[in-house]
């Protein structure tokens, strides 16, 4: 799990802090705090170049506690193979932050997709959705397009739908339909509730069939469309609105 909201700002003067906050303009803000209407740690502050760190320190006008509301931010990437979906492992690998330029904001990848899967990650910066989207008892249905080897019969795809003993444990149902049949291979369409570890890639291998390429397209009703590799949009409200409805 996503931690809810990491997001270290820096010091900052007062006034800037309050503007910030939405309490007023940075020039009015001044005026306000000499006043004496600001008081930093339980302290009246009527310092204008008061710097604080609005990690650290208490900040109240007229006795009431103000906080840096961060704009919530939520992104669609088209995720390219070879990027992995962790933040911390910034040594050799290539991580998907790096392809989100020009969001000003600290935004986390709703769950994971493999290093090796490409298409649709929702990154966020509203904890509160991260914690919905990939709680286990969240059922929304995620959508893949899988090339794997050889042509699946019937029966094996019957025991893919039917559910499957992953590390242990059954797979709940799921759907699988084939939309391309090649010599050696086939293009499965393929869609999951759950979201365990490498679960598509553990399915297909589970009936012999293993997974060749692996791409994402829907996590529910939201679609990847035609969003090229490597590029992100920010979500409509349409689509943010359904998200938090879910
Ligand atoms: N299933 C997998 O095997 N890999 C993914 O990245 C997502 C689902």
């Amino acid at each position: 799990m996503y931690v809810v909201n990491t997001e270290r700002m820096k010091t900052m003067r007062l006034q800037k802090f309050m503007a910030q906050c939405g309490v007023a303009s940075r020039r009015k803000s001044e005026e306000i705090i000499l006043e004496g209407r600001v008081k930093v740690n339980d302290v009246i502050v009527k310092e204008l170049g008061t710097i604080v760190d609005p990690n650290r320190d208490i900040v109240e006008v007229d006795d009431r506690k103000i906080e840096m509301e961060s704009r919530k931010v939520y992104i669609m990437l088209n995720k390219p193979e070879g990027y992995v979906t962790t933040l911390k492992d910034r040594h050799s690998e290539k991580i998907v932050l790096d392809l989100i330029e020009g969001v000003e904001e600290r935004v986390f990848p709703v769950g994971r997709l493999d290093a090796d899967t490409s298409g649709l990650l929702l990154m966020t910066n509203d904890g509160n959705l991260t914690y919905k989207l990939t709680h286990p008892s969240h059922e929304v249905a995620k959508k893949y397009i899988a090339v794997v080897e050889g042509v699946p019969n019937n029966k094996k795809l019957a025991r893919f739908r039917k559910g499957l003993r992953i590390d242990g444990r059954m797979t709940a149902e799921a759907y699988v339909r084939i939309i391309k049949k090649h010599r050696d291979s086939s293009v499965l369409e393929i869609s999951i509730h759950e979201g365990r570890n490498r679960q598509v890639r553990k399915m297909c291998e589970y009936i012999r069939h293993p997974v060749i390429k692996l791409k994402r397209v829907s996590i529910g009703e939201l679609k990847l469309g035609n969003l090229e590799v490597g590029k992100w949009r920010y979500l409509t409200e349409k689509e943010v609105k359904y998200l938090k409805k879910l």
